[in-house]
């Protein structure tokens, strides 16, 4: 098969690359090959954010998008068409330091460097979004922005109050029209194929060209965000001989208003979904801050996770609990089933063969619905779930339950509805008695597993005191108002 050059700019420079292995990550060829040490590797699995890089691409409407992402588990085709910085971009033409740099300097924000790196690059991804001139980030904005960068030795204090003084050194600009001009002159129109060794790499540009190339290749691996897949490779050793890659599909990307719907492309990234989502959901916040980290979020997409079908996957749960259908499709044919049916058991699901995860359809406008979404996790930031939970409701006029939906994560082989406890509450009134006997309905739902997170027992306890909690919230003179248990101060994310 021909193959193409990946092409990516990087430090002044459009690299070329022929010789590397299609599952290279972008960490091992950065130290490896350039020899370029400034960023660090600590975990190879997503976590500690000592890899941390910035990455731009075209944003599809003209302009330039950088995110901070983690390089351990992005493999190098993915840079194909776009432009990544590291720690060593940020020194000035003088050799001054970058204000990242120097207000981490002046406010000890360093002991033993190893993070870094890692911690710059996350605060220079914020330093491009807020600009100097806009408002200052607020600290919950600041403690989001480094959720995915673990210290071990100086503590996070110096480190916050370095991310709010480096705006008050003389600032730095970027400039994104060059930037932009770059990037265009790498945009590819046809399918991007890259071998090596053996081993395939597929990029299509348009949900056409991956339609066919799903249909030609259904034994090829999807590779999306690789959050997932990137660990199968540096923690599993797993061969993968063919990947078709979906960050290019801009379709796949899109996120629209459908009548009451929202349909949110397979390929949307996971804080894009996220934020569109708490528009019109404000009680997903709090889920979007716990869920992994910032530069998790800015790689992972929705349709990863909800194609990965991990049985404590984060988005399902409320996913379900919200009504989303799935959208699938293979060749020309689109077909859609309640997410909650797509799932037949571990690691099973209803995709035929040749068939991908196109998207999402959320019925986001329910008159009268509310909704909750709730993890049960060690930490607060990145962490995988014991136990997650998500619940809505529709009361009528005299407060008797006219449409109930739940969705559970970490209590079943699948990310499931509780249907006992939702036939315990349907046009019963919303009212103690119910809530309990939904309750006890929750334990004959789910036979949950004993691993090393949780007990069977503990999961079943938390998933009934869910439910419960939900109803404290959410039932006529509910003693728990929203603000005051679940978005309180994280509103300003929303
Ligand atoms: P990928 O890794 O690219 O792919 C995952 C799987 O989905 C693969 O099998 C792939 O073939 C398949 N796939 C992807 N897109 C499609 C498609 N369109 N059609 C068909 N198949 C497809 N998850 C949580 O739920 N909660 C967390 O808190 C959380 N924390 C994490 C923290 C860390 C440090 C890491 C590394 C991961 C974490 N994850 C968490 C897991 C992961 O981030 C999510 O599952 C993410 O949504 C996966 O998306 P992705 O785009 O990276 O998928
Ligand atoms: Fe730990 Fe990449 S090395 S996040
Ligand atoms: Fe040592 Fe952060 S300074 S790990």
């Amino acid at each position: 098969m021909e193959t193409t050059a990946i092409r990516f700019q990087y430090r002044g420079q459009v690299h070329e690359v022929t010789d590397q292995p299609t599952t290279r990550t972008v960490l091992q060829y950065l130290r490896e090959d350039l020899g370029c040490m400034g960023t660090k590797e600590g975990c190879a699995e997503g976590d500690c954010g000592a890899c941390t890089v910035m990455v731009a691409e075209p944003d599809g409407h003209g302009g330039v998008a950088m995110r901070a992402v983690n390089a351990c588990i992005q493999f190098l085709p993915t840079l194909d068409g776009k432009a990544l910085y590291t720690v060593e971009d940020l020194r000035q033409p003088d050799g001054a330091l970058h204000p990242v740099q120097q207000a981490m300097v002046d406010c000890h924000g360093s002991q033993c460097g190893f993070c870094t790196p890692g911690f710059v690059m996350s605060l220079w991804g914020m330093y491009l979004a807020h600009g100097p001139q806009d408002p200052a980030p607020t600290r919950t904005q600041i403690d989001d922005a480094l959720s995915g960068n673990l210290c071990r030795c100086t503590g996070y204090q110096p480190i916050v109050r370095a991310a709010a003084e480096m705006y008050q050194y003389p600032a730095v600009e970027f400039d994104r029209d060059a930037l932009a001009h770059v990037l265009a002159s790498l945009r590819r129109d046809d399918v991007f194929s890259y071998t090596h060794d053996g081993h395939t790499f597929h990029a299509p540009r348009t949900l056409a060209q991956l339609a066919r190339l799903r249909l030609d290749y259904p034994d090829a691996r999807i590779l999306a965000g690789s959050t997932d897949v990137g660990l199968w490779v540096t923690k599993q050793y797993r061969d993968l001989p063919h990947l078709i890659y979906i960050g290019q599909v801009r379709e796949l990307r899109d996120i629209r208003q459908d009548g009451d719907d929202l349909v949110i492309g397979a390929g949307a990234l996971l804080n894009d979904a996220f934020d569109a989502l708490i528009r019109h959901v404000p009680e997903l916040a709090e889920l979007r801050q716990r869920f992994a980290s910032y530069p998790i979020r800015n790689a992972g997409t929705l349709g990863g996770n909800v194609a990965n079908g991990s049985p404590i996957g984060d988005s399902m749960p409320a996913l379900i609990a919200l009504g989303a259908r799935i959208v699938l499709r293979r060749g020309d044919r689109v077909r859609e089933m309640p997410l909650e049916d797509f799932y037949l058991g571990y690691q099973k699901n209803a995709a035929e063969a040749g068939e991908f995860v196109q998207g999402l359809r959320v019925p986001v406008l329910v008159p009268g619905r509310q909704f909750r979404a709730y993890k049960v996790s060690k930490r607060f930031d990145q962490d995988i779930s014991a136990v997650c939970a998500a619940f809505a409701v529709t009361l009528d006029a005299s407060g008797v339950v006219r449409d109930i939906r739940t969705g559970f994560g970490g209590v079943a082989a699948t990310p499931a509805r509780a249907w006992a406890a939702e036939s315990a509450l349907q046009g019963q009134p919303w009212d103690e008695a119910h809530a309990r006997a939904a309750m006890d309905a929750v334990g004959q739902d789910f036979k949950p597993l004993t691993d090393m997170r949780a007990s069977s027992e503990y999961r079943r306890l938390a998933a009934r005191n869910l439910l419960y909690r939900f109803y404290l919230e959410t039932s006529p003179g509910a003693p728990l108002a929203t603000h005051q248990v679940n978005v309180a101060n994280l509103a300003e994310l929303a």
